[in-house]
């Protein structure tokens, strides 16, 4: 029986240091990597075990891209080890200035593909198997002007230690994971290409890709259910859960 990794967002960012930590650690035999970006899974591919990685190069977004997922599982019957939820993505601009497609492929990749990977590959998973879904400390509050990716990750959130209350008794984790700022492309994509990378505050806090991943693998070894990365994003989940959400957006705004 093949054991495998299969790892969403893994042609950037934090997914792809998830790729390259477990590709190291030689864990499982086959990774299976998911993204749209073709030429980069096959660069990744050839540099990281080319025997024992599979590209599936599917858009997170669309039914072919679900079942092109889905029927590669059927065919190989693997068992999975790790699922890890990493794509997704956001648009730092009030709700009014987003196209419909734009709020549309947010809600798509972070919370349905999100949700249909998790239900697609539980038939697949044994006692011991896990999950990593990728938040973000921006779903502990509602944030203006990043309103629809901030809403989409408190969904995560909510999803996911569901998720592992249900899972408990088979003895499958489930393990969320929300990052600070990450010093990844998705500041970039998130500003349409307005600003490279953080500034102020956000920038003195922020923690590289490769750290998120380690922490996330480790907490996920542990069976942690919700982890904040670093000291400050702990801080803001406490602020979150202690002080007015009003009172909050009104610092934000
Ligand atoms: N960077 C941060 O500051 C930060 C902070 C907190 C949380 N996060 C979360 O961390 C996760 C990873 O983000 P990142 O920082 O690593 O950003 P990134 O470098 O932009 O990576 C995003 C990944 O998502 C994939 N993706 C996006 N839409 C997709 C779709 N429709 N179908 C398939 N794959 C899709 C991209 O792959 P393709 O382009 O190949 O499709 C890419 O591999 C995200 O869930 C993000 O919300 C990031």
């Amino acid at each position: 029986m093949t054991r495998i990794a299969l790892i969403t967002g893994a042609t950037s960012g934090i997914g792809e240091q998830f790729a390259r930590q477990l590709a190291e650690s030689q864990t499982c035999d086959e990774l299976w990597l998911v993204g749209r970006n073709s030429a980069r899974l096959d660069v990744l591919k050839a540099e990281l075990l080319p025997q024992r990685t599979v590209a599936v190069c599917a858009d997170l977004c669309t039914t072919d891209g679900m079942m092109c997922i889905e029927a590669m599982l059927k065919e190989r019957e693997p068992v999975i080890s790790l699922l890890i939820n990493s794509a997704g993505l956001g648009y730092r601009e009030p709700v009014s200035g987003q196209s419909i497609g734009e709020i549309s492929d947010t809600l798509n990749t972070n919370c349905n593909a999100l949700t249909l990977m998790c239900r697609m590959c539980l038939p697949y998973m044994d006692s011991g198997s896990g999950m990593i879904n990728i938040a973000s400390s921006a779903g502990f509050i509602p944030q203006p002007g990043f309103a629809v990716y901030a809403a989409s990750k408190s969904y995560v959130i909510s999803f996911s230690q569901a998720l592992a209350a249900e899972l408990k008794d088979r003895r499958i984790k489930v393990t969320c994971v929300c990052p600070g700022p990450v010093t990844t492309a998705f500041q970039y994509k998130a500003t349409k290409g307005k600003t490279e990378g953080f500034t102020g505050i956000r920038a003195k806090t922020s923690k590289t890709p490769g750290e998120v991943a380690r922490i996330s693998l480790k907490a996920s070894s542990k069976g942690r259910r919700l982890v904040s990365v670093g000291f400050s994003q702990k801080l803001l989940r406490l602020a979150a859960k202690i002080l007015p959400h009003q009172w909050i957006i009104s610092m934000i705004k």
